[in-house]
């Protein structure tokens, strides 16, 4: 048997900003429990929450009620890949990539290794003494994806790490992650605005509501592990995904008329 205790939980959860009668009551209450290994993918109107939930995740931020927990077995640190990238423009992609590893004291000589190894992967090894300033938007966020993978995290937090990317990229990247989130087993929590990427990389896909969001549906797209990304093609996948729009459509709605 695997680790019973969750890797991350969420009691109760809120977040409000501002001071009243101006306060934005953006998140919340939220109830979560993620275990080891699992891929959790939430989906949600723009706005919702969804960032919001991911920087408590990362210790980034407190939430104004309840209490998440994140537990990690080692020192290894949580993850975190930023929708805006949050990528250093005064160190060389190279240096970025290698940014976590540094803090981790690994040696230079295996940092630059895997580090080069990631770049690799992402297909930046020509960029490695780039600044950032000379990329393009999808190749920064590829560096980020790279400096986040690089240090094999045992928690990752994503937001919409694949979202400046075109569709041809995305896939082959929403591809890459599936294999090695299914070798590595590390527990993800994966914030997208498509419903594709949702159910070819989640075990589970939580729907959040209109803000304040809230965890109004979950889904476990019935793909056996290890799937590939031929799950696209099937009736099933279909079938979630117009049944996850639906959900999705109501919310979009509500947010609209408010
Ligand atoms: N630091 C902040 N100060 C004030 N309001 C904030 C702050 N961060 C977020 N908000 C507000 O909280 C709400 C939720 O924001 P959040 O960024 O979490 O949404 P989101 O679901 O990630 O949206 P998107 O899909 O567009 O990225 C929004 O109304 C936003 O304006
Ligand atoms: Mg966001």
């Amino acid at each position: 048997m695997g680790d019973p205790h969750p890797k991350l939980q969420a009691h109760a959860v809120t977040r409000t900003f501002g001071r009243a009668p101006q306060a934005v009551h953006a998140l919340g209450p939220i109830d979560l429990t993620i275990a080891p290994g699992e891929f959790t993918c939430v989906v949600g109107p723009s706005g919702c929450g969804k960032s919001t939930l991911l920087r408590i995740a990362a210790g980034l931020l407190r939430p104004s009620r309840g209490e998440l927990t994140i537990r990690t077995a080692s020192q290894r640190p949580a993850a975190m890949i930023f929708q805006d990238y949050g990528i250093y423009d005064w160190k060389t992609v190279q240096a970025n990539v290698r940014f976590g590893l540094d803090i981790q004291k690994v040696p230079r000589r295996e940092a630059n290794t895997r580090a080069t190894d990631w770049l690799t992967r992402m297909g930046l090894a020509d960029f490695a003494d780039a600044y950032p300033a000379a990329l393009s938007g999808g190749m920064r966020q590829r560096v980020a994806i790279a400096r986040a993978l690089a240090v094999e995290p045992e928690i990752l937090l994503m937001d919409e790490p694949f979202a400046a990317l075109d569709a041809q990229l995305r896939t082959i990247l929403q591809d890459e992650l599936l294999a090695l989130t299914q070798t590595t087993r590390t527990t993800t929590l994966f914030i997208t605005h498509s419903l594709e990427e949702a159910i070819v990389l989640g075990d589970r896909v939580l729907v959040m509501s209109a803000r304040p969001g809230r965890i109004i549906a979950e889904r476990r797209p019935p793909f056996p592990r290890p799937r590939s990304g031929e799950i696209r093609t099937t009736p099933e996948f279909t079938a979630l995904k117009s049944e996850l729009w639906d959900l999705l459509r109501g919310e979009v709605g509500t947010e609209a008329a408010a």
